[in-house]
């Protein structure tokens, strides 16, 4: 049972990393570079986003990974971007952990309300469980119009409007990176190669005593074909990197999230920032 479990977790993330890494070009190009000093990645977390709506909310979402042996280990509120989010991890630690986070759709205008609506209940009857996770498109492609209306109120909720139900991000593990001792050389390493990170001067989110430091890319730019073959240049995903420590009076890394950092890092796809830092 756990071999076939196993067997499976494998192949969700491979077809995840696959599907990111044609959305996020720059996270390939990344993986080659560290790949050349020797680097063997491993992923600390890979985050998934979708609508607090039948039949796609997080439940049905966490359902899968807890059936494949994930458990549940902490739940986050972000009130300013009206998410809230959970995180599993793998008792054999040799998968990544999970982030699932949900949009609270009721808390945006009901104009906003409608458009989500309308964009879930074309999910096609019978598709739930794993298969949100395969399929290409879980909906029809939505106009530019409703997701630059999503845009004003939730960049969360254009995001996932345009692009569906797909890895947010991917994140490397810093701990298991033999080169780079701390957050702070992989990310000066990035910037030497010209890669943009999000928060400018100060790209680390989080401090040892919180447990847990990240810093991320910039989401990479993508032309994404909208509704009657309409093609814009949007943000796409962002490349992730974590540093772990350990938890005083314990032997193991912290395992959880904080939500004041993930707050900040959700900004890494945020179409105005984005227009400001390039
Ligand atoms: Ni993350």
């Amino acid at each position: 049972m756990s071999a076939l479990n196993n067997f499976e977790i494998k192949t969700l993330l491979a077809h995840l990393w696959k599907d990111y890494a044609v959305m996020t070009p720059q996270a390939e190009h990344i993986r080659e570079l560290l790949a050349e000093r020797g680097e063997v990645l491993e992923n600390d977390h890979i985050a998934l986003r979708t609508f607090n709506l039948e039949p796609v909310g997080l439940k049905v979402l966490e359902r899968v990974f807890l059936d494949l042996g994930y458990v549940y280990t902490g739940e986050y509120d972000f009130e300013k971007k009206k998410l809230y989010a959970r995180s599993y991890s793998h008792p054999s630690g040799e998968f990544p952990r999970i982030f699932i986070s949900e949009l609270l759709t009721e808390k945006l205008s009901t104009g906003a309300q409608k458009i989500i609506r309308k964009i879930v209940s074309q999910v096609r009857q019978g598709v739930t469980g794993k298969h949100l996770l395969y399929m290409q498109s879980l909906w029809p492609k939505v106009s530019l119009e409703d997701y630059d209306a999503l845009l004003m109120e939730s960049e969360y909720a254009g995001w996932l409007a345009a692009f569906g139900i797909r890895a947010n991000h991917f994140t490397v593990s810093v701990n298991n990176l033999r080169t780079f001792g701390n957050l702070e050389s992989l990310n000066g390493f990035l910037e030497s190669r010209r890669y943009k990170l999000n928060g400018g001067k100060s790209p680390i989110q989080g401090n040892p005593n919180e447990y847990l430091e990240q810093s991320s890319t910039i989401a990479s730019r993508i032309a994404w074909e909208f509704k009657g073959g309409v093609i814009r240049e949007i943000p796409s995903c962002y490349y992730e990197f974590a540093m772990r420590y350990p938890v005083p009076g314990s032997w193991t890394l912290y395992d959880g999230f904080i939500a004041k950092s993930a707050d900040k890092i959700f900004e890494s796809t945020d179409v105005k920032r984005i227009r400001q830092a390039s």
